[in-house]
């Protein structure tokens, strides 16, 4: 076998391998586009647990949780906000600010509450949406917020807890849509 020979092997060698890692990027390629044809919400069996996690991330609008919100459950959930919110009428300033009538309230409004800067700079109201990314993370909405508290991860939770806002007010705020 002289050199040209040898050259001749490797190279035959050389595209065989070329064409093998080819067809696995190709079926890669194709394995990755048929994923997320298949329709997530066919949930029977999870046999496809991939698509059902990217369901879940993706998660479902407010309007649509909050339309399958119960504000007796979000009453539950929120005994972790009541150790510093008052939710009553006429209610006190505990630890935070009280929350009756919350909903559409002006940011940082609360006479005797002493607000951080970070909320008594925002502006605006509190609408479903805003409470609802307040809420899921704190710190992560509001830097330098005082509201000592991790945040609810759980977005049904939060729409019930929103509920429970809503209901706890002269006159409760339409749901959102
Ligand atoms: C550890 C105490 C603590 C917990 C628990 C807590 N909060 Fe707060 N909350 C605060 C404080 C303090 C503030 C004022 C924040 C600031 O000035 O930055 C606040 C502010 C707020 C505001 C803004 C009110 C306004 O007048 O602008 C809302 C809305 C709110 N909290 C809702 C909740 C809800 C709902 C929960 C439960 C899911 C909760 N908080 C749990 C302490 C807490």
């Amino acid at each position: 076998m002289d050199s040209h020979e040898i050259n001749k092997h490797a190279g035959g060698l050389l595209s065989a391998l070329l064409v093998t890692m080819g067809l696995g990027i190709f079926a890669d390629v194709l394995f990755h586009i048929e994923k997320p044809a298949k329709p997530g919400y066919e949930l029977a069996g999870a046999a496809e647990p991939v698509a059902v996690a990217a369901v879940a991330d993706a998660g479902e609008p407010l309007p649509v949780l909050m339309a399958k919100a119960d504000a007796k459950r979000g009453e539950g959930y929120a005994k972790a906000c009541a150790t510093c919110h008052s939710f009553d009428k006429g209610g006190a300033v505990k630890v935070g600010p009280p929350l009756y009538g919350v909903v559409n309230r002006p940011v940082a409004s609360m006479a005797g509450f002493q607000y951080s800067e970070t909320l008594t700079k925002m502006g605006g109201q509190w609408s479903f949406e805003n409470i609802n990314k307040f809420i899921a993370n704190p710190k992560g909405y509001a830097a330098g917020t005082k509201m000592g508290y991790a945040g609810e991860k759980d977005p049904q939770h939060r729409a019930d807890i929103e509920a429970y806002l809503r209901s706890m007010s002269d006159s409760p705020a339409p749901l959102p849509n």
